[in-house]
C-alpha cells in the first residue's frame, strides 16, 4: 500500500488504523468502577486506502470501535463497515471513489455512486430496537453484529425506509421512540427533507416529506416534549455550482437562517418557519419547553469550518463554536420571535455536547463537551480541529468544571447514568489520545466532579483515531447466548 498522503486529516492522530484489533482485557490504570457495564461504542473515518482525490476526512471508510465494560474489565475490538463501497474498492486495491464531490469519483463508477444505499456510514452509531446501526447522513443506516461487529448491511426497516437518515436522531427517554430525518431527500441537492418516527421496537411509523426555504446541510436537529425543530442555516448544495468544478456545498450567509417549528403530533403541514441571523450549529446539546418558549442549546459558529466560501475560498477564521441558548418565543404552535444569547464564557470553545439521556427533550442541568484550550501546547497537525479539554457545564447555574490534557486529545464523552441516581451522576468516558506515545486511553471520570481527572483508565495500546460520535448499549441489552 502506498504511504499516506501529505494532508494533516491522515497524519498523527488522524491518520487510519490499518488493522482490526482484538483485545480482550486492556490494561487498566487506576479504579475502573465495577458498576459501569456495558458497550460504549465510536465510529469514525478509516480510509481503507490512501485517497486519489482530495482527501475531506468526512468521506472516509468508517471504522467502529466497541469497549466492552464488564465488572471493571475492558475489551476493545474495531471493525471497518464492509460496506457494498468499501468491497469494491478491497476488490479493485485501492481508492477509486471522490471527497465530497460525487461528479470527481471514476466514472465507471458513477452509477454505483448514484445508486449506494450505503455510503461510508461513518458519522454515528446507535443502539435502538435491537440492533447496532451505524448512521451517516447521506445514506441508509447500515448494520453491525452488536456483538462482533460483522458488517450486514443497509437497514431499511422493512422497506419501509427509501431515503436517508441523520447521524443525530432523538430518542425519548419516555416513550423509547427514534425521530429522525433526513435532508435532500428527494435527491442529492434536493430542498426538501423528511421527517420520520421509529417505534422503540424498531419499526417505522410514520414518514412525511416537505420542502425547505433552499437546499442546505442539516447534521443536527431539535426534539422537545411537543414540538421538532429543524434548522435550515446557510451551508448551502448546489448542483450547478458542483458541475462547474465549484464547492458542492458553500458557506452562502445572504440565504437566511430558518429554524422550522412543528408540534410533534402534527405533519410538516404545520410547520412555522422563524428567521433568525446567520450562523452554523453541528451539534444541539438539548432542546425544551417552558412558560411558552422552546429553549435549544446550541454549540454555535458564527461561521463554520470545514466548508468554503461560494468562490472556494476559506470561510473567516472563526472555528470555535460557543454554547448559545436559542429562546423561541410561542404564541400557541407558532414562533413569534427568537432571542439568542451565550450562555458560557467566550473562552471556553464547546462542541460535541452530550447529555443525560433520561432528560433529553426535559428542562435540564448538565451537559458535558469537548473544547480546545489555545493556551496549553498542541504539536499536532491543524491541531484547531482537536480538542485537549473536558468541559462540565451546569446550564442552570452556568458553572464550569473542566479537566485538561497536557500531552492527550480528548474526543466526544459520553454519559453513563448510575441506575436510580439523580440526573447527573454517574460516569463520564472519553478516549484520549496522547501523543507522545501514539497510543490511547479510554478514560472514565466522575461526571459530576471531573476536574479531579480520571478515576480509571483502560489502555489502548495503538492508537484510536479521531472519531465523531458514539453511544452506550447497557449490559442489560445484552441477548442472552444462543439467541
Ligand atoms: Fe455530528
Amino acid at each position: 500500500m502506498k504511504a499516506w498522503p501529505n494532508n494533516p486529516f491522515l497524519q498523527g492522530y488522524y491518520e487510519p488504523l490499518t488493522a482490526e484489533c482484538t483485545a480482550p482485557d486492556l490494561i487498566i490504570e487506576g479504579d475502573m468502577p465495577r458498576d459501569l457495564n456495558g458497550t460504549f461504542y465510536r465510529n469514525g473515518p478509516n480510509a481503507q486506502f490512501p485517497p486519489e482525490n482530495e482527501y475531506h476526512f468526512f468521506t472516509g471508510d468508517g471504522m467502529i470501535h466497541a469497549f466492552k465494560f464488564d465488572n471493571g474489565k475492558v475489551s476493545h475490538l474495531n471493525r471497518w463497515a464492509k460496506t457494498a463501497r468499501f468491497k469494491i474498492e478491497k476488490e479493485l486495491g485501492g481508492s477509486f471513489f471522490s471527497g465530497m464531490n460525487p461528479l470527481e469519483t471514476d466514472p465507471k463508477l458513477l452509477d454505483f455512486v448514484f445508486s449506494d444505499k450505503e455510503g461510508v456510514a461513518n458519522t454515528s452509531v446507535i443502539y435502538h430496537g435491537g440492533r447496532l446501526l451505524l448512521l451517516e447522513e447521506g445514506h441508509l443506516p447500515f448494520e453491525m453484529d452488536p456483538e462482533t461487529l460483522e458488517s450486514h448491511g443497509a437497514w431499511n426497516y422493512y422497506g419501509k425506509l427509501n431515503t436517508v437518515m441523520t447521524a443525530h436522531p432523538k430518542v425519548d427517554p419516555v416513550t423509547g421512540e427514534l425521530i429522525a430525518f433526513c435532508y435532500m431527500a428527494s435527491g442529492p441537492f434536493s430542498d426538501d427533507m423528511g421527517y420520520y418516527k421509529i417505534d422503540k421496537d424498531g419499526f417505522l411509523t410514520e414518514y412525511h416529506t416537505f420542502k425547505v426555504p433552499y437546499s442546505s446541510m442539516v447534521h443536527d436537529f431539535v426534539v422537545t416534549e411537543n414540538y421538532v425543530v429543524f434548522p435550515v442555516l446557510p451551508i448551502a448544495g448546489s448542483l450547478d455550482r458542483a458541475m462547474v468544478g465549484g464547492p458542492p456545498f458553500a458557506w452562502e450567509p445572504e440565504k437566511g437562517a430558518y429554524l422550522g417549528v412543528m408540534p410533534r403530533n402534527g405533519t410538516p403541514g404545520d410547520i412555522q418557519w422563524i428567521e433568525m441571523d446567520p450562523c452554523f450549529v453541528f451539534h444541539f446539546a438539548n432542546g425544551f419547553e417552558k412558560e411558552g418558549k422552546i429553549f435549544i442549546d446550541a454549540c454555535q459558529f458564527k461561521s463554520p469550518p470545514l466548508f468554503p466560501m461560494a468562490d472556494g475560498k476559506p470561510t473567516p477564521a472563526n472555528i470555535h463554536p460557543r454554547m448559545n441558548r436559542w429562546e423561541i418565543t410561542m404564541e400557541g404552535d407558532k414562533p413569534v420571535s427568537i432571542a439568542t444569547h451565550y450562555t458560557i464564557d467566550k473562552s471556553v470553545s464547546s462542541e460535541f455536547p452530550v447529555i443525560d439521556p433520561r432528560y433529553a427533550m426535559r428542562e435540564y442541568s448538565h451537559t458535558w463537551f469537548t473544547s480546545t484550550d489555545r493556551t496549553l501546547p498542541a504539536k499536532i497537525p491543524d491541531s484547531d480541529y482537536v480538542y485537549n479539554r473536558l468541559v462540565h457545564f451546569n446550564v442552570q447555574t452556568q458553572e464550569v468544571d473542566s479537566y485538561a490534557f497536557l500531552d492527550g486529545y480528548v474526543s466526544e464523552p459520553m454519559f453513563v447514568a448510575k441506575e436510580g441516581g439523580a440526573e447527573g451522576e454517574g460516569y463520564l468516558i472519553s478516549c484520549v489520545y496522547n501523543e507522545g506515545t501514539n497510543t490511547s486511553d479510554l478514560c472514565v471520570f466522575n461526571a459530576l466532579n471531573i476536574e479531579v481527572g480520571p478515576l480509571a483508565k483502560a489502555k489502548v495500546s495503538h492508537r484510536v483515531p479521531v472519531c465523531f460520535h458514539g453511544t452506550w448499549r447497557p449490559a442489560a441489552t445484552y441477548q442472552p447466548a444462543g439467541l
